[in-house]
């Protein structure tokens, strides 16, 4: 008998966002008429790609329950961790027994909310047949610099260095014991080093510049038009 894949997202969400500065973890500030981890959790659901998005929300969290789309059908909450790596453990637990080890899975930060239906077709299209899975990915316009104190030691080579975005695209039970291999280590900031880390190689596939991360304060304005200039 053949069972057929299954994809999942998994959204960790239980930061604080000290880099935001704001009154309330940045995933509750408010961005064109909704607030960020909403736009996040509905353009996902709307992919129509995922059997359920599991989301890793903070004990501490009081906004959460209050949010329309925390009672979705096929949204899962999972605890928060301390770091997101942990975060994201959690949420992968939380569907253990749901889920296949060779299911996909597509982790994507809450704070990305202008993450388009394109940008993760266009992932699951490049990694589907791909053995380990990988990573949207921008390259650097700029040029990059070595620096050491104040002064510059050296410019680096452009054409190999690349930022890492989200989704990040894995097998369940791959993503799941390189996370738990890595578990309490801090150079694991995204799922991919954690696969690094058991000496494989995740693929990067070019993602659009669209799909920011809200870190600072001038963020949220430019998310925001980024959304009125989306139009898929
Ligand atoms: N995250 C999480 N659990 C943590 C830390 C972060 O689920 N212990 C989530 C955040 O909610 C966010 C994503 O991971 O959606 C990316 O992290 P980041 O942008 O660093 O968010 P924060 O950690 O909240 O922000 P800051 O680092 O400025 O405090
Ligand atoms: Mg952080």
């Amino acid at each position: 008998m053949t069972h057929s894949i299954n994809f999942w997202a998994v959204v960790p969400a239980a930061g604080v966002g000290k880099r935001m500065n704001a009154d309330r973890p940045k995933q509750y500030l408010e961005l064109a008429g909704k607030t960020v981890i909403e736009h996040t959790l509905l353009r996902l659901l709307s992919a129509g790609v995922f059997a359920a998005v599991a989301v890793a929300i903070s004990n501490e969290d009081p906004y959460w329950p209050g949010l329309e789309v925390s009672a979705h059908e096929r949204i899962i909450t999972a605890a928060g961790g301390k770091e997101r790596a942990d975060s994201v453990l959690s949420a992968l637990k939380s569907i253990r027994a749901l889920a296949s080890d060779d299911d996909w899975v597509l982790v994507h930060d809450a704070a990305r909310p202008c993450v388009t239906a394109s940008d993760i077709r266009h992932l699951i299209d490049s990694l589907q047949k791909d053995e380990v899975g990988g990573i949207l990915a921008l390259s650097s316009h700029d040029t990059l610099k070595n620096v050491q104190g104040d002064s510059i030691a050296g410019t680096l080579d452009r054409t190999h260095i690349w930022r890492a975005l989200t989704p990040q695209m894995f097998r369940y039970g791959l993503l799941k014991s390189a996370l738990e291999a890595a578990e309490g280590n801090p150079a694991i900031t995204d799922e991919a080093s954690a696969l690094e880390l058991q000496g494989l190689k995740p693929k990067i596939v070019e993602g659009r510049p669209d799909n920011i991360k809200i870190t600072r304060p001038e963020d949220l304005a430019l998310a925001q038009f980024y959304m009125e200039h989306q139009n898929d």
